[in-house]
């Protein structure tokens, strides 16, 4: 079965290759179950892509994702990213994740897909925000949080279970939210709900750079007074994909 990547696929769009067999392509799912375990000596190759090597670490707590200080005058610093070389079109993925403790920096563990579809986990500042996008519209009102007792600068199981009908994200085992697919039908007549196949992330960002988004992710970061880096960890994921 031939493979297309990102980057293959914009060339091919470049070419002028016609959109339908982009689409055909792009909305193939190949997903194959799978768990890791993060540890010192995990090939990080097997099922991520685009990954900085100066931003991650494999430790006894995980998979060590930073924002490394950007010093001097650098307001924004540099974060990971880790991108599944899978696409998955439903299923769930879970994570054991700590997630950054300072206001600006933001951890996302979400579904990302070529044409911007989009079902998201992202921890700012002490809270837990669900949200997902159709198509890369910009609608807000998709977003909702969610506080934990015990913080999340500890480690908690999320997990996201993204199906035809409903999308419903977890906490330790207990749902926090479900979003029918039958509530998204929008005045266009569409269903504004996560349908295409998708590569799921992994990340840490630097939410400083502009003001609005900043304020959204209860920052920016007052970089003079931190580390060398700040770090957010996920101890494992678990894929499993819609039989
Ligand atoms: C990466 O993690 C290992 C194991 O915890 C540690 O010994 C090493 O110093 C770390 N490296 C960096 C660059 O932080
Ligand atoms: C958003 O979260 C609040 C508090 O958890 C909940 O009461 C409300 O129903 C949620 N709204 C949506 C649209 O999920």
């Amino acid at each position: 079965m031939v493979s297309f990547t990102l980057s293959a696929l914009s060339a091919l769009v470049i070419a002028g290759v016609a959109l339908n067999t982009e689409a055909a392509a792009i909305k193939r799912s190949e997903c194959k179950s799978f768990q890791q375990n993060f540890a010192p000596g995990v090939d990080m190759n097997q099922y991520w892509t685009d990954m900085d090597p100066t931003t991650y670490n494999l430790t006894s707590q995980g998979l060590e994702m930073k924002v490394n200080n950007p010093k001097g005058d650098g307001k924004v610093g540099n974060g990971a990213l880790f991108n599944s070389k899978m696409l998955m079109q439903y299923g769930s993925v879970e994570a054991k994740i700590m997630a950054a403790p300072v206001g600006g920096i933001v951890t996302a563990f979400i579904y990302m897909a070529p044409g911007k579809d989009e079902i998201d986990y992202e921890w700012v500042g002490d809270q837990v925000q669900t949200a997902y996008y159709y198509r890369g519209i910009p609608d807000y009102s998709t977003e909702n949080s969610t506080s934990l007792a015990t913080g999340t600068s500890s480690f908690h199981i999320y997990k996201i279970d993204w199906q035809p009908e409903s999308i419903t994200w977890y906490i330790d085992g207990k749902a926090i939210r479900t979003v029918e697919k039958s509530s998204t039908l929008e005045k266009d007549g569409v269903y504004h709900y996560p349908t295409e196949a998708a590569h799921f992330q992994l990340g840490l960002w630097d939410a400083s750079g502009d003001a609005s988004t900043a304020q959204w992710a209860h920052g920016p970061v007052n970089w003079a007074a931190q580390p060398s880096h700040i770090s957010a960890y996920v101890e494992y994921v678990k894929v499993e994909c819609n039989a």
